[in-house]
């Protein structure tokens, strides 16, 4: 069984997270989302509009999705990748080339963003603040 592993933030869920969720899972047979926390959200500067507990719900009702965790830190990465025994590693490209560093526990797939969405974006055109 191939163990897939990714990380974000996925606040107001959109086809672009769809998009990647279900490229990621079509790598292997188990997905693990680690969700970032709230806190985790503060200290990136990322206000989001839903709680960690509402993106959880949402993500858990995807069929791709097999497992969430929360995102707390930015070293939690090997930890994870031993604990559930993950096979890959897979985020979006606008990430490319920053966790390469993992390649010595799994292997690391970067993939192509949906162009023309984001949250960011949803915001921006709700005037909510980010
Ligand atoms: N993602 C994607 N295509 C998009 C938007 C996001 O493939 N159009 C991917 C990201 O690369 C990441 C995952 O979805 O692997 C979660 O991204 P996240 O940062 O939560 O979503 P964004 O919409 O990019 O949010 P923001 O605008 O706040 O950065």
């Amino acid at each position: 069984m191939k163990r897939v592993i990714t990380y974000g933030t996925y606040d107001l869920l959109h086809y672009g997270h769809i998009n990647l969720l279900q490229r990621a899972r079509a790598l292997g047979d188990y997905l693990i989302v680690a969700l970032s926390t709230d806190e985790f959200n503060l200290l990136k500067n990322k206000n989001c509009y839903f709680s960690f507990e509402k993106r959880a719900k949402l993500l858990e009702a995807i069929r791709y999705v097999d497992l969430v965790i929360p995102e707390s830190a930015w070293e939690q990465k090997v930890e994870d990748i031993n604990l559930y025994k993950i096979d890959i590693f897979v985020i979006g490209d606008d990430w490319k080339g920053k966790f390469d560093y993992l390649k010595k526990y799994c292997e690391v797939v970067y993939l192509e963003r949906t162009p023309e969405i984001s949250t960011t974006q949803i915001k921006e055109a709700l005037s909510i603040k980010a």
